[in-house]
C-alpha cells in the first residue's frame, strides 16, 4: 500500500536535536526523501531549505506523533533555563516555533485553540526575552532568509518587547499581549496578492493603495473572531498609523493606541531592515531623517540602541 504523508512546517525544524522520522520534499508530485531519522537540522540543511521558501516538508502520516514528540521535547528543552544548551540554538528553536504559532492562527484564524496557544506561547517568549540577556539580541541576528511574514512578526514582536522593557512601559499582562500583537500584526498581509517583500520604491501606484489597505483588512478579517483580544485586533488596525496622521487611518499620536504605536515603530524599523534591504546601521540613521516626527523619537532612540548590541 502507498504511503500516506502530512505536511509540516519548517520553521518547527530547528535545533541540534535528532529527528526520529524522515523528512521528505515534495518536488514534481514526487517524494524525496531529505533527511533521514537520526540526523538533524543543523545549519546549512535548513538555509538551504529556507533560502528557496520553502515552507513544508512532509513525513509519513504514522510518524506523526514522533514528529508532536520531538516538537515539544525541542521547546521544552529551548525554553529551559538549566538546559545547558547555547542561547544560540535556544533562540533558533523558539524562532522557529514563534514564527509556527503566527502561521497557524494565519492559516486558521477561526481556531480558537491555534490562538490559545500562541497566546499561551507568548508569555513564556516574553519571559525568555527578559530573563535572558543575550536572547534578544540572538533572535534579531537570525535572518529573515525567505523573507516571510511570519518571520517579521517574530521580529516585530521581540523589538516591541525589548522597547517596552526598556521604556518600563506596559505591565505583565500588556506585554503579554504586545508580543501576540506584534506577532499577529500583519495578519492583513496574508494570502494577499501583492508581492510586499520588495523596497517600496518599487511598488506601483495601485500597489500602494492595496498595501495601505492591509491594517484594515486584517482587522476586517477578525472583526468576528471573538477568541481575539481586542489589544492584539487594534494592533492588527493600528500598526500603520504615524504620530503626523499620514498613516492610513490618518490617526494622530494621542489617538493612536500606545500598543499599536510601539508596535508600528519596530515594524518600520524591521521593514526597512528586512524588505527595504538597509542594514542595522542604515536603519536608525534614515528613520531619524526621513521619517522625523512618525514615531517618538525616544522609541527610535531606544530601539537604535538595541540594534547596536546585535
Ligand atoms: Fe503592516
Ligand atoms: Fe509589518
Amino acid at each position: 500500500m502507498a504511503k500516506d504523508y502530512v505536511s509540516i512546517r519548517v520553521s518547527t525544524l530547528r535545533g541540534d536535536q535528532k529527528i526520529d522520522f524522515d523528512a521528505y520534499l515534495k518536488i514534481d508530485e514526487k517524494w524525496i526523501l531529505y533527511l533521514r531519522q537520526g540526523d538533524s537540522f543543523e545549519g546549512t540543511r535548513l538555509d538551504r531549505l529556507k533560502a528557496k521558501k520553502l515552507k513544508k516538508m512532509y513525513i509519513a502520516t504514522d510518524d506523526e506523533n514522533k514528529y508532536r514528540d520531538y516538537m515539544q521535547k525541542n521547546i521544552d528543552m529551548a525554553y529551559d533555563d538549566k538546559s545547558g544548551k547555547d542561547i544560540k540554538t535556544r533562540s533558533e528553536i523558539i524562532q522557529g516555533a514563534q514564527q509556527n504559532n503566527a502561521e497557524d492562527v494565519f492559516e486558521k484564524p477561526e481556531s480558537a485553540e491555534a490562538y490559545g496557544a500562541a497566546k499561551e506561547a507568548s508569555t513564556k517568549y516574553v519571559d525568555f526575552l527578559i530573563k535572558n540577556n543575550d536572547a534578544v539580541k540572538s533572535i534579531i541576528a537570525l535572518p529573515n532568509l525567505d523573507q516571510s511574514i511570519a518571520h517579521h512578526g517574530v521580529t516585530v514582536s521581540t523589538l516591541s518587547v525589548a522597547l517596552a522593557e526598556q521604556l518600563k512601559m506596559f505591565d505583565p499582562k500588556q506585554r503579554q499581549l504586545l508580543a501576540l500583537g506584534g506577532l499577529l500584526h500583519d495578519f492583513g498581509h496574508f494570502d494577499s496578492p501583492l508581492k510586499i517583500a520588495r523596497p517600496m520604491k518599487d511598488f506601483s501606484k495601485e500597489d500602494l493603495e492595496i498595501y495601505k489597505r492591509h491594517p484594515i483588512e486584517g482587522a476586517q478579517k477578525v472583526k468576528d473572531k471573538n477568541h481575539m483580544d481586542l489589544a492584539v485586533t487594534t494592533i492588527i488596525h493600528q500598526h500603520e498609523e504615524k504620530c503626523d496622521g499620514s498613516g492610513p487611518l490618518g490617526f494622530l499620536e494621542p489617538q493612536i493606541d500606545p500598543m499599536a504605536l510601539v508596535t508600528g515603530a519596530c515594524n518600520a524599523i524591521d521593514r526597512s531592515m528586512t524588505y527595504e534591504g538597509n542594514s542595522r546601521e542604515q536603519v536608525v540613521k534614515k528613520m531619524m531623517v526621513e521619517e522625523l516626527g512618525k514615531f517618538p523619537l525616544q522609541y527610535i532612540q531606544t530601539l537604535g540602541n538595541i540594534l547596536k548590541t546585535i
